[in-house]
C-alpha cells in the first residue's frame, strides 16, 4: 500500500515513451500512484500499463493533491513547450529508475527522466527536462541544458556540454570536453570529435554535417 501522503503523478504522453517512464515510476515507489493523461482522445479509456490508466486531462486535474507532473511526449521543443503550457497543472517532477546509477554529487533538475541503466557521473549536472535514457552514460563533470535527450546508448565523455533540447542520437559517442549546440541533432550511431554548432544535424563515424537533413 502507497503511502498517502506521496504525490500521484501524472505522466503526460499515452505513447512508447510515456510507457517507459511508468515503467520507471512504478518501479521507484516514489509515487502513491501512476496515472496518464494525453491531449490525443483516442489515447483515454486504455490503460498505458497495467495499473496505469489513461484519463482525459480535466480528471486528472481533479485528482487529489499532492499531484506532480512528468511530461513523456514528443520532440525536446515540443516538450518544453507542454511544460510550459500546463505549468499551472503540477510540479514538475523527476523520474529515476531505482536500476539509473547517479553520482551522488551529481545535480539533477526537474523534470528529469533517468532510465533503468543509465549512468549520471560526478559533478555531471542535468538541467530540467533532461532525458538520459537506457544505457545511456553521461560522465563526471558533464553540462547538459533543459530539454536535451541523451538517447539510448550514448556516450558522453567527461566535462561534454549540451545546449538547450540538443538530441545526441542512439549509441553515438562524443569525446570529451566537446560540445554539442543547442538544438543540434548528433545522429544514431555517429562519433563527434569536434564542437557542433547549435541548431545543425550531424551524423557518421566520424561525424559530419549533413547538408540534405532536416534540421
Ligand atoms: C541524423 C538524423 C537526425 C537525420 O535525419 P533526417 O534529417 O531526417 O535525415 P535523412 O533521414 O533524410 O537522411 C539524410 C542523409 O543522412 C544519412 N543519415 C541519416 N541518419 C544517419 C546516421 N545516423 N548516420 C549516418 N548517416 C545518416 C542518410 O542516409 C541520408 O544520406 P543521403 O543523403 O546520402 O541519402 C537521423 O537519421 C538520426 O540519426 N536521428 C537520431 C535518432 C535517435 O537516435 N533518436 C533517439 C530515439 S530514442
Amino acid at each position: 500500500m502507497a503511502d498517502a501522503s506521496l504525490p500521484l503523478l501524472i505522466v503526460f504522453g499515452a505513447g512508447g515513451h510515456g510507457r517507459v517512464v511508468a515503467d520507471a515510476a512504478l518501479a521507484s515507489g516514489a509515487w502513491r500512484a501512476v496515472v496518464a493523461t494525453d491531449r490525443d482522445p483516442a489515447q483515454w479509456n486504455a490503460e498505458l500499463l497495467p495499473g496505469v490508466p489513461v484519463l482525459p486531462l480535466d480528471a486528472v486535474a481533479a485528482l487529489p493533491a499532492p499531484l506532480a507532473l512528468h511530461i513523456a511526449i514528443g520532440t525536446n521543443a515540443y516538450r518544453r513547450a507542454e511544460a510550459a503550457r500546463l505549468r499551472d497543472l503540477a510540479p514538475l517532477a523527476s523520474v529515476i529508475h531505482p536500476h539509473a546509477s547517479v553520482a551522488v554529487t551529481a545535480r539533477i533538475g526537474v523534470g528529469c527522466l533517468l532510465t533503468a541503466q543509465c549512468v549520471v557521473g560526478p559533478l555531471a549536472r542535468l538541467g530540467a527536462g533532461v532525458i538520459v535514457n537506457h544505457g545511456a552514460v553521461v560522465d563526471h563533470d558533464c553540462d547538459v541544458d533543459a530539454w536535451a535527450h541523451i538517447a539510448p546508448g550514448a556516450r558522453l565523455g567527461g566535462a561534454v556540454r549540451v545546449g538547450e533540447a540538443a538530441l545526441v542520437g542512439a549509441g553515438s559517442t562524443v569525446l570529451r570536453n566537446l560540445s554539442i549546440g543547442a538544438e543540434a541533432t548528433l545522429g544514431a550511431g555517429a562519433v563527434a570529435l569536434c564542437d557542433l554548432p547549435p541548431a545543425q544535424s550531424w551524423a557518421g563515424v566520424p561525424a559530419s554535417r549533413l547538408a540534405t537533413a532536416s534540421a
